[in-house]
C-alpha cells in the first residue's frame, strides 16, 4: 500500500476514456493505493487514471463531510443512466491543483456500476455523493472540471492551467529519462 503521485492536467491519460475493468481477481492492491493516495492528498474522490492507471475504477470517501450513511465507496465500470435536477458547487480537483470552479451538475443520478468484486448494481445517489461520482465518472471519460464550465470561466484560470501543464510535461519527461 503506497500513496502514488497524482497525475496533473497536461498528462494525456487524463483525456482518455479508460478501459473497463474485466478482471476483478486482483484489484485490492490498486484500490488500497488509490485510497492511500486520496487520503495523502486530502481528496474525497480519486479516479484510477489520476494515478496513471487506465481502468474504469474510482474511490470515494466523504465521511469527513457527510457523516450519515455509507460514505466509503469503490465503483467499477460506472455509468450514469439517468440524471435529474441541478445544483452548483465550487469544485476542486487533485489533478488541477489550486484551481476551483463553480460547476453545475444534476443533483440526482441513477448509476449502473460494479463493486470491487464485480457484483453488479443499479442505485440512485444524490447530493454530495452524486456530485463526487459525476466528477470521477468525468475523469474516466477524459473530462476535467475545466470542461464543465463556460469558456470565459476557463479563460479566467488560463494562467494557472498553463503553469500546471508545463510542470506536468516536465514531470513526464523526467520519468522518461530515469
Ligand atoms: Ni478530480
Amino acid at each position: 500500500m503506497t500513496a502514488k503521485s497524482v497525475v496533473h492536467y497536461g498528462n494525456p491519460i487524463l483525456k482518455k476514456k479508460c478501459k473497463p475493468v474485466t478482471d476483478f481477481s486482483n484489484l485490492d492492491p490498486l484500490i488500497d493505493d488509490m485510497f492511500d493516495t486520496m487520503y495523502e492528498e486530502n481528496g474525497i474522490g480519486l479516479a484510477a487514471n489520476q494515478i496513471d492507471v487506465d481502468l474504469q475504477l474510482f474511490v470515494v470517501d466523504i465521511s469527513d463531510i457527510d457523516e450519515e450513511g455509507e460514505s466509503i465507496h469503490v465503483f467499477a465500470n460506472a455509468e450514469i443512466i439517468e440524471a435529474e435536477g441541478e445544483s452548483w458547487m465550487n469544485e476542486g480537483c487533485l489533478s488541477v491543483p489550486d484551481v476551483r470552479l463553480d460547476v453545475k451538475r444534476p443533483n440526482k443520478i441513477m448509476l449502473k456500476y460494479q463493486d470491487r468484486h464485480g457484483n453488479k448494481f443499479t442505485n440512485e445517489f444524490d447530493a454530495l455523493l452524486a456530485r463526487v461520482i459525476q466528477h470521477e465518472v468525468d475523469h474516466l471519460n477524459g473530462n476535467l472540471i475545466i470542461n464543465r464550465v463556460s469558456k470565459a470561466e476557463k479563460i479566467s484560470v488560463n494562467k494557472e492551467l498553463r503553469t500546471i501543464k508545463e510542470n506536468s510535461l516536465k514531470t513526464m519527461k523526467s520519468k522518461e529519462i530515469h
